[in-house]
């Protein structure tokens, strides 16, 4: 069981990581529609507006509250955060709150303000509206991918991402849930389904990148290419592990030391990207935010492998 004080502020470093992911999809989702589909379009700002509201509470609780650990792992902004919404921005036409950007980058960790009266309330309060906010987004990518699996709607996202970023709404929603019971979402005898999913994850992030580049930048997709495969295999393992069929712990070393490199890759990435030397049809804002997927997986990893 969680203590109080690791209950509040693993829930609220949840929703700073996990708040920001679902805005970003639901931006993504936003400018992938063709422009016929007002309601989708009118939709994804619902949940985006809703998204962002939960964002901006999460940041005003966390500050002093969160681990430093959580801040400088730089999954809930990186440098390249705030030049990668403005550039998104003015590519795109939607308006990106960047105050919220400004304030997290600001967050300071471990001043002891977890004592706070009042705090383990509003996080739970937090969590709740979390749970249902998660629930309507899951439920909403899952509405867009099957329209798409059934060729009624055209848009610019594959069904793989919209796949993709429903599995992800539905591990937010699965973590509060955890944190509603008092149990640690990422407890070190579930490493082998974490890693499982997370490997896929990043395999995934791999045939995005990969399939998103302009066909002139060869180099970069055999580099994608490499990656996937490394992550399928991956992926494998710790499905074997988590089937009971091997043992975990070389794989979360292995997992660890390759998640490093396609981090390194994707911030490379994005930053090619924001200097507009790298030809393709990758936001810079969906390079930042796999990014920061990736060095939260490896905070994750770390803590996994300490036993923590
Ligand atoms: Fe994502
Ligand atoms: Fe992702």
């Amino acid at each position: 069981m969680l203590t109080r004080a690791e209950y509040i502020r693993m829930s609220l470093e949840s929703h700073l990581f996990w708040a920001r992911i679902m805005k970003e999809h639901l931006i993504f989702m936003e400018a992938g529609f063709v422009s016929k589909d007002v309601n989708l379009i009118q939709q994804a700002k619902l949940l985006k507006n809703a998204s962002t509201a939960l964002l901006a509470d999460a940041v005003n609780l966390a500050n002093g509250v969160v681990s430093a650990d959580s801040i400088a792992a730089q999954e809930f902004v990186t440098n390249n955060t705030l030049p990668a919404e403005e550039k998104t921005q003015q590519l795109s036409g939607i308006p990106i709150n960047t105050s919220i950007t400004c304030a997290e980058m600001a967050l300071r960790g471990n001043l002891g303000f977890v004592d706070v009266p009042g705090l383990a309330r509003a996080v739970s309060s937090l969590n709740q509206r979390g749970i249902v906010l998660s629930a309507q987004i899951a439920e909403f990518k899952r509405l867009v991918r099957d329209s798409v699996l059934s060729c009624t709607l055209f848009t610019w996202n594959f069904p793989l991402l919209l796949d993709h970023i429903r599995r992800e709404a539905l591990m937010y929603n699965a973590n509060l849930i955890k944190f509603q019971r008092g149990e640690n979402p990422h407890d070190p005898v579930m490493a082998a389904q974490l890693e499982a999913f997370w490997n896929r994850l990043m395999e995934e992030h791999a045939l995005f990148i990969r399939n998103y580049l302009d066909p002139t930048e060869e180099e970069l997709f055999e580099t994608a290419q490499a990656f996937a495969a490394r992550f399928d295999e991956l992926t494998e393992e710790a499905e074997a592990a988590a089937a009971g069929q091997d043992q975990i712990n070389v794989i979360t070393q292995r997992s660890l030391d390759a998640t490093r490199s396609i981090r390194d890759f994707k911030k490379t990435g994005t930053e090619g990207i924001l200097m507009c030397t790298i030809k393709g049809l990758i936001a810079p804002l969906l390079a930042d935010h796999v990014t920061r997927e990736a060095n939260h997986y490896i905070r994750m990893l770390t803590k996994l492998q300490a036993g923590l």
